[in-house]
């Protein structure tokens, strides 16, 4: 179903600066004539875009760890049939500011122990994995500061705060460990620039 196109995401921490690589790796492969699709999550369609302003506004508690699962989830299939798969259908590049890596993390791990629910809907609603996933890998107190200082109205989960981040942390790099053929852990503490030569060169690598 997924045609010639390749399919890549992005997942760490808040504040991080995945977004930024992102962008920076879309930029690189268009440079080369390449099309690609960048897109993010939640969001990344008319509906998800939707569901994402119910998630990433509002109180801490406004929604159960389920009832996220269920959001991300929805908003995921909808991203999926709507904008992924048929970016890879015609052949483009599909690069995703997080996916399901963040539900199996966020809610699988930090939020509570919920990864087996997280892996039956994962399994029965999308059932797909990204071909190629970088985790950018950062201190939580760094991230933090960066984070909050945007201000963006959008801080639901970066005011879970610091010990949250923590388990985060730990989570994607265990997850790292769980699908290593995909997953790249990268140091994010580097300047941009350094990042983003990390991310390419491996990119490059893959593509060979
Ligand atoms: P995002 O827009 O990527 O925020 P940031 O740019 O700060 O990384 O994602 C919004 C929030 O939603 C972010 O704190 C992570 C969280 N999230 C989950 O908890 N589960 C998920 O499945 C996804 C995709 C995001």
């Amino acid at each position: 179903m997924s045609g010639n196109g390749i399919f890549i995401t992005f997942e760490g921490i808040d504040g991080s600066g995945k977004s930024t690589q992102a962008r920076a790796l879309a930029d690189n492969i268009k440079s080369t004539g390449q099309e690609v699709v960048l897109t993010r999550e939640p969001g990344g369609s008319p509906g998800a875009e939707a569901i994402r302003c119910l998630l990433v506004e509002g109180d801490t508690d406004r929604w159960s760890p389920e009832t996220e699962i269920l959001l991300f989830t929805a908003a995921r299939r909808d991203h999926l049939e709507r904008t992924i798969e048929p970016a890879l259908a015609a052949g483009k590049v599909v690069i995703s500011d997080r996916f399901a890596d963040s539900t199996r993390v966020y809610q699988g791990v930090a939020r509570a122990e919920l990864r087996q629910t997280v892996d039956l809907l994962h399994d029965r609603m999308i059932g797909r994995e990204p071909d190629l996933t970088f985790v950018i890998d950062m201190d939580p107190e760094a991230a933090l500061s960066r984070g909050l200082a945007r201000n963006s109205g959008e801080d639901r989960f970066e005011e879970f705060g610091l010990s949250f981040q923590q388990k985060l942390r730990s989570g994607f790099l265990d997850l790292a460990k769980q699908f290593p053929e995909r997953c790249h852990v990268i140091n994010g503490s580097h300047g941009v620039e350094e990042v983003s030569k990390a991310v390419l060169s491996i990119f490059e690598t893959f593509r060979k």
